[in-house]
């Protein structure tokens, strides 16, 4: 991002890493010990090789609340500090999650399409959807942004439950022991848990199957926190009602099948992205990699 780019190599002399395999290699080999922070994206990261050949790395400033694309594990052995950007994309995220939930249940996306197509001269009346009010919504991680979600969804009267690692304590939502209990008790379904080694595919197979045909799955987390090719056979076999995805197993790769489903709604990983919270992302991640340089501690750190 050219907010974040331009002030980090005027003020800080930053380089940018060469993108192509074979350069990068030279260049680390060359290079990879002069470095000691790392900025990058929740969609590029530190991964194990790159972080290893980085000796004298201090820290990473990640662009992004996510962080799974950095290897965390290394980097704490090592004692490298991680940031994130929490907090200042809770509202966009949130409210992506409730433009796929809305569209999924309403069938917005594929109602335009129908207009579009001229399909309401030649055909008459758009079917009828499903009503998105009132409905029993189960949100897997009830984080920061999980709880931004809960907000909204309390504004068209849903009736609330969660699963996280461990119950959060002061809310009034239902606490469901598991993802499968979770699914079993909610009509629909929202991913907002943060992805990495420990949530991969928590949402399988027998939690697809517990919220049944008559479910709906958004996620709005990361792909890997949903067993995709399961989700894709379910929606295929009609085992599940329609599914609003904003992330992806491979991104940019989106499951071929899906494309020709019209109860599903696909976004390219856009949670976040607005002007504004761009924009604030942008500055809390200049502020981490100034208050590192100065003070050698970060604002907003991930914890081991
Ligand atoms: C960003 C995100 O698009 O913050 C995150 O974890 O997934 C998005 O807000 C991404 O991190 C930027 O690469």
């Amino acid at each position: 991002m050219p907010a974040v780019q331009e002030p980090i190599s005027r003020d800080y002399g930053a380089v940018r890493l060469p993108d192509s395999p074979g350069e990068r290699e030279g260049f680390l080999q060359d290079h990879g010990e002069s470095f000691e922070v790392a900025v990058t994206s929740g969609k590029v990261g530190v991964g194990p090789d790159l972080m290893r050949a980085l000796p004298n790395l201090r820290a990473v400033i990640n662009f992004g609340v996510g962080y799974d694309t950095t290897d965390v594990a290394q980097a704490f052995e090592r004692g490298i500090t991680v940031s994130n950007t929490p907090d200042v994309l809770n509202d966009c995220v949130a409210d992506t999650a409730m433009a796929l939930y809305l569209d999924v249940l309403r069938g917005v996306s594929t109602a335009d399409r129908f207009v579009r197509r001229g399909d309401w001269l030649s055909k008459g009346n758009f079917p009828l959807a499903t009503k998105a009010s009132g409905k029993r919504v189960g949100i897997l991680g009830l984080g920061r942004i999980g709880r931004v979600i809960a907000r909204r969804l309390e504004g068209f009267d849903c009736e609330i439950s969660y699963h996280s690692r461990n119950a959060v304590e002061g809310v009034g939502y239902r606490y469901a022991n598991s993802p499968r209990e979770l699914a079993a008790g909610c009509d629909v379904l929202i991913v907002a848990a943060a992805g990495g080694p420990g949530s991969a595919k928590l949402v399988d197979a027998g939690v697809i199957d517990a919220l049944g045909p008559d479910g709906y799955l958004i996620n709005i987390a990361r792909g890997s926190v949903v067993d995709e090719d399961a989700l894709v056979a379910a929606l295929l076999a009609g085992r599940l009602a329609g599914a609003g995805l904003d992330v992806f197993a491979e991104e940019p790769k989106v499951p071929e099948d899906l494309l020709a489903l019209e109860n599903v709604v696909l976004l390219p990983h856009l949670g976040s992205g607005t002007h504004e919270t761009r924009a604030a992302m942008a500055e809390l991640t200049l502020a981490n990699l100034h208050s590192f340089v100065t003070a050698g501690t970060v604002l907003t750190g991930v914890q081991a």
